[in-house]
């Protein structure tokens, strides 16, 4: 006998032997791009800690979702920022509010784009918290399951496709979910974050969406990044209540986390790659530290890797391009 008998390097290669046991794969049909839509007129505005990711206004945005969606990306989630942030946050609930207007422009050009809206109030709020806030600056979790059932039938009624509520209030889904049926969108899937970690990978993302809370965090609502087995309870109440999709947010540092609930669950699960997540690899490449595109391949695939279905990255518009060989 020959040592060693069983030689792993056999089956590397070539590309050819490489590709055919291959184990994962990111497919772009699975990529979901967030956009950033702003009040105004004829904007398309760089993000300063985003490189390449825009904010656009309603009359602007057609011309990106047109070329994402002949590029294969066929899934987009929405952010609004409105013109007008008050206590309450009643441009999320409003037939004329930016995310409304945002989905009747693009389903009005690209109708089959489909068109998931982020449910949460802290891009609406002057104080910039996912809800509402008492007299004692305490975000009331019941009170704010009302306003997330408005503002889902709001999305719904405006033509969006799916909802995604990212306020971490406890029994929203539940909430939405009859909210929904009760107004004949029975049809329509609820994404749910139902892992999301109190992070300061979300840096980049709140000047996107100008959404930094006015005093105090969000620790109160989201989730402590020292926790995995609560995952598996929040991801078995979002269940229990109808979720459809279930989400880890963020992805990179949280890949344990995906592969738990991977292991537990049979639902689709959702990763989302987050600002900071994207802006670092900016960031690095940048100073030609790291090569751009293989460390978004590379941190694509981690996520698939660890069990996720869907992506939502920034990243993709890029890799579909480069998928295309467009680039
Ligand atoms: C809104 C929301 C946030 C993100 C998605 N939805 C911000 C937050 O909770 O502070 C973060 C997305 C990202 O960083 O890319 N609740």
């Amino acid at each position: 006998m020959q040592f060693p008998e069983y030689r792993p390097r056999r089956l590397r290669k070539n590309p050819i032997l490489r590709n055919l046991v291959k184990e994962n794969d990111v497919k772009v049909e699975q990529l979901i791009q967030p956009l950033f839509i702003t009040f105004g007129e004829n904007i398309k505005r760089e993000i300063p800690s985003m490189p390449n990711i825009y904010n656009y206004s309603i009359d602007r945005i057609e011309e990106e979702v047109k070329e994402l969606f002949d590029l294969g990306v066929k899934s987009v989630i929405l952010f609004g920022i409105p013109e007008h942030k008050d206590h309450m946050g009643t441009d999320a609930v409003d037939d004329n509010g930016i995310i409304q207007r945002a989905i009747r422009e693009i389903k009005k050009h690209t109708p089959d784009m489909n068109v998931i809206t982020d449910v949460c109030y802290c891009e609406y709020t002057d104080h910039g918290h996912c809800g509402f806030i008492n007299k004692d600056g305490e975000v009331e979790n019941d009170r704010t399951l009302e306003m997330l059932a408005d503002e889902s039938v709001s999305h719904a009624k405006a033509g969006a496709d799916m909802i995604a509520p990212s306020d971490m209030m406890d029994g929203r889904i539940a909430v939405i979910r009859d909210a929904l049926d009760e107004n004949g969108f029975s049809h329509i899937p609820i994404m749910a974050y139902s892992v999301k970690y109190s992070s300061a990978f979300y840096g980049p993302f709140r000047d996107a969406a100008q959404s930094t809370p006015g005093s105090g965090d969000r620790k109160g609502y989201q989730m402590d990044p020292a926790n995995s087995r609560e995952a598996l309870r929040e991801a078995t109440l979002d269940i229990g209540e109808s979720a459809d999709i279930i989400m880890v947010k963020p992805a990179l540092a949280y890949l344990d986390i995906i592969r738990m609930l991977r292991d537990n669950f049979d639902h689709p699960i959702a990763a989302y790659n987050v600002s900071g997540e994207y802006s670092m690899v900016c960031a690095a490449a940048e100073k030609d530290w790291i090569d751009f595109d293989r460390t978004m391949d590379e941190c694509l695939l981690s996520m698939k890797r660890a069990g996720a279905d869907i992506i939502i990255t920034y990243f993709a518009k890029r890799f579909a391009q480069n998928a295309a060989g467009k680039r």
